[in-house]
């Protein structure tokens, strides 16, 4: 009997051990899953920002290159002005997602918002031999926190002209409004998506951009990932549809308010 006792209180002890064990293991994993979300958050901010960065410093260098072309000059520094705001406009709107705090939904008229994306991208289209349609009504408005839509249509913007590189092509915008909900359809005439990867794109950091690609680049595969969280976050839905070789195009569903 008193064995039977004894090994009940070591059997006990052993428990015990383990549960603190297994306390001290859950504490470590919400640590890890802590630092892993910020390293992603991180990797999103820093995409998001050289998005910006990039055009910014063209704007600068054109300014500097003609000084004596005041237009010119005037032009470039108002554009670097844009993009500076809109940079920290990005940075708190994301600061806010990550303390889970909802940026202000507003009713925009679409149009406007898509046309300061281009401003914004501050590439010339044609230089990269591609043409953009826009099929969006004038009057059509959607409820949506404005940065951080615009910056879904910026990055779907990116990949389009990026995957139709460097033979260049059409991108197109249309907007199309249902009973219940606006449909946003972003598409191009580029390099397509492999059946197998049409399920991977939305991951975070899935990308098959290298500096060898057309895209010039290697990629960060934070796009998509990013715009996913932000149409969901309107309670949307963000669908691809993709021929290799022909062509790519993304679908977005907003509830109308
Ligand atoms: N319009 C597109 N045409 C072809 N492939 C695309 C397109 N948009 C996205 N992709 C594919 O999805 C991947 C992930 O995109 P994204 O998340 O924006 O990351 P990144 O652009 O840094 O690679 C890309 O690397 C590419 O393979
Ligand atoms: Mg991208």
């Amino acid at each position: 009997m008193p064995e039977l006792i004894e090994k009940r209180k070591s059997l006990n002890k052993q428990v015990k051990f383990q549960d603190l064990q297994n306390k001290a293991l859950k504490a470590k994993l919400t640590k890890l899953q802590a630092m892993a979300n910020l390293g992603k958050v991180s990797a999103i901010v820093a995409h998001e920002i050289n998005n910006i960065l990039m055009p910014l410093g063209n704007y600068a260098q054109v300014a500097l290159n003609n000084p004596d072309d005041k237009e010119l000059t005037t032009k470039a520094l108002q554009k670097t002005i844009k993009n500076s705001a809109r940079a920290s406009e990005i940075l708190e709107s994301i600061m806010a997602m990550v303390n889970g705090e909802t940026a202000e939904v507003r009713k925009c008229r679409l149009l406007n918002l898509v046309n300061e994306v281009f401003s914004c991208i501050g590439r010339d289209l044609s230089k990269d031999k591609i043409k953009l349609l826009l099929d969006i009504p004038e009057d059509m408005s959607i409820d949506v926190v404005p940065v951080q839509f615009q910056q879904v249509i910026m990055n779907l913007a990116l990949n389009a002209i990026e995957a139709m590189k460097p033979i260049g092509g059409t991108l197109s915008l249309k907007a199309a409004a249902g009973s219940d909900e606006i449909e946003v359809r972003v598409a191009d005439t580029g390099c397509g998506i492999e059946q197998e990867n049409l399920e991977k794109i939305f991951r975070p950091f899935f990308t098959t951009k290298t500096v060898d690609s057309p895209a010039g680049r290697t990629g960060s595969g934070l796009g998509l990932a990013f715009c996913i969280e932000i149409i969901e976050a309107h309670n949307g839905s963000i669908t691809v549809q993709s021929q290799p070789g022909k062509g790519t195009e993304f679908i977005i569903e907003l509830p109308k308010k």
